[in-house]
């Protein structure tokens, strides 16, 4: 009978220092995996790396690196390989994002989200790639709700994001036959996160978000690494291209009223702003 057996296991979870990635990665600590984490910023890396420990991982390495730059990636996938051998699971979930109109955003703020989300992802695939168990490593990227449905000043996410699925899409494709699995998760609003802090600030939005989730309630990163445990497991063993939603049922619609509060309030504020430079 398949089952859930991490125990040693080479994880790789990319933008794992926090938020729900950190959660996905301590989960599999929790597992007994040996769980490696990168990011931006070394000291959240080492933050990360004594929570990985503490929650019993069989053993933990990280790195800083930008996904922007495939180069110091590369380097980087190449070295956690010289330690520990081939990837079993891949987690690639770094992304940047922040609320803002089509009209008003610049080129580069747009060409910034394309540039973490998508560009990234594809660059953290190309890294793992030559390191990757075949047959049988799991990947697993991080989508997000905008991915499927529009949403109001979200355009660069959900070009990004889109582009993300239809990488895990597209790769399952050209390298199932390698016995690699890629599939999407899409978490829903997550509870406490820098996702929900940019896009919910304050009461008003968050009440919004938690009244057009169908269940009733935001998420937790644990809601979204159990997702992990699972399509990474050999439970999961014949699903691949999947793009999963993980949050509550708010793809099936509560993520556009959401979206139309949001840009209630941008509108808003915008306009107050103009008026105090009048
Ligand atoms: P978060 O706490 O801001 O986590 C982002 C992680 O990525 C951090 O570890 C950050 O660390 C790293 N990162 C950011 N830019 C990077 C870059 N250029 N290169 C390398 N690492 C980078 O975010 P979160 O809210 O938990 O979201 C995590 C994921 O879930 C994202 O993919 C997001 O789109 C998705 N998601 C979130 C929600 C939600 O409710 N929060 C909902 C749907 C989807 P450094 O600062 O050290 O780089
Ligand atoms: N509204 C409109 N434009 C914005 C913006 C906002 N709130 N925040 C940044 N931008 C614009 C900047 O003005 C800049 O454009 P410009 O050169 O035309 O002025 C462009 O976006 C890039 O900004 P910069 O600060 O140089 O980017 P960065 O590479 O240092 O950081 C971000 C990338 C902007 C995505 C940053 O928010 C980040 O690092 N986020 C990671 C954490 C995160 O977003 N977590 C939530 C994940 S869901």
């Amino acid at each position: 009978m398949a089952e859930l057996n991490f125990a040693e296991k080479r994880v790789l979870v990319v933008g794992g220092t926090s938020g729900i990635n950190r959660g996905i990665a301590e989960a599999f600590a929790r597992e007994g995996a040996r769980v490696a984490v990168v990011s931006r910023k070394q000291a959240k890396v080492d933050d990360t790396l004594a929570a990985l420990r503490k929650a019993g991982a069989s053993a933990v390495h990280g790195f800083a690196a930008d996904v922007r730059d495939a180069a110091a990636l590369a380097e980087g996938v190449a070295e956690l390989h010289k330690l520990w051998g081939e990837l079993d699971v891949v987690v690639s979930g770094a992304a940047g994002n922040f609320p803002a109109l089509a009209s008003t955003m610049s080129a580069n703020a747009f060409k910034s989200v394309i540039d973490i989300d998508l560009l990234g992802t594809f660059h953290v695939m190309k890294a793992v790639y030559p390191f990757l168990k075949k047959p049988g490593a799991s990947i697993i990227n991080i989508s997000a709700p905008q991915a499927v449905l529009p949403m109001l000043a979200q355009s660069h996410v959900s070009a990004a994001k889109a582009g993300v699925d239809m990488i895990t899409r597209s790769l399952a494709v050209e390298w199932g036959g390698e016995g690699i699995r890629l599939n999407s998760i899409i978490p829903g609003p997550i509870d406490g996160t820098e996702g929900m802090a940019r896009l919910a600030p304050g009461d008003h939005l968050r009440k919004a978000v938690v009244d057009s989730v169908p269940l009733g309630r935001m998420g937790s990163p644990q809601d979204i690494a159990n997702a992990c445990l699972f399509l990474a497991s050999d439970l999961a063993a014949y699903i691949t291209g999947a793009i999963l939603p993980v949050d509550g049922g708010w793809v099936q619609g509560g993520v556009a009223v959401v979206g139309s509060t949001l840009g209630d309030v941008i509108e808003k504020s915008q306009r107050d702003s103009a008026s105090i430079s009048d």
